[in-house]
């Protein structure tokens, strides 16, 4: 069993990489945590549409690593603070590039749900209705998109003034996803 888990704080030991790790010391088999912060090296989707006719995309780059990690891998986790409701930009431009696997839709060979995907976000702001809305949408789009079923959302908002440490209820959602991940 491989979990790779993609995420996109450019604060090493910020929140989200303690929600990580919190889930990663949880799971079974092997776990690979992958920073998509700040990555100059991979080009943002040009939309050039090459991955309509094509299982793959024309941009040679480290991103080719990244779509074989993607396609390896057992389980996808997706982890990020929120940035203006959604995630941050940086990790998005990376993420656009999940194109080629959008684009299944337009070639037909859209894969089912064959594997299993979770999300973690964390939110400065006391918790409020729609401050995970976005990048929520943002995160389930992409893993239906990578044939993941997604097994769980965790929040924590308040991170400005807490941590994971004062948040019971935070821990006990992750040890729920990981349950369910690894059941
Ligand atoms: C540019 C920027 C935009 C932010 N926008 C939001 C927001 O819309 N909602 C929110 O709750 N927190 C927002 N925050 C706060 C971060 O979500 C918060 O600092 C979070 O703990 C950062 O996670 P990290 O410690 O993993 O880096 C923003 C922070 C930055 C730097």
């Amino acid at each position: 069993m491989k979990t790779l888990i993609l995420t996109g704080s450019p604060r090493k030991k910020g929140h989200t990489a303690e929600l990580t790790a919190y889930l990663a010391d949880r799971l079974e088999g092997e776990v690979e945590i992958l920073s998509l912060d700040n990555r100059k090296d991979i080009t943002p989707c040009r939309d050039c549409r090459y991955c309509f006719t094509h299982k793959s995309c024309s941009i040679q780059d480290p991103m080719q690593e990244i779509y074989h990690k993607l396609d390896e891998a057992d389980q996808i986790v997706f982890a990020a603070p929120v940035y203006f409701y959604n995630i941050p930009g940086s990790m998005k431009a990376v993420l656009d590039r999940l194109q080629v696997y959008w684009a299944a839709v337009v070639r037909g060979d859209r894969p089912s749900e064959n594997r299993k995907g979770g999300i973690i976000l964390v939110g400065g702001a006391p918790e409020s209705v729609h401050q995970f809305s976005g990048a929520v949408q943002t995160f389930q789009y992409m893993l239906g998109d990578l044939g993941a079923k997604c097994e769980g959302v965790v929040t924590m908002g308040g991170s400005d003034r807490t941590g994971l440490c004062d948040r019971p209820d935070v821990q006990k959602k992750l040890d729920e996803l990981a349950s369910r991940l690894n059941g």
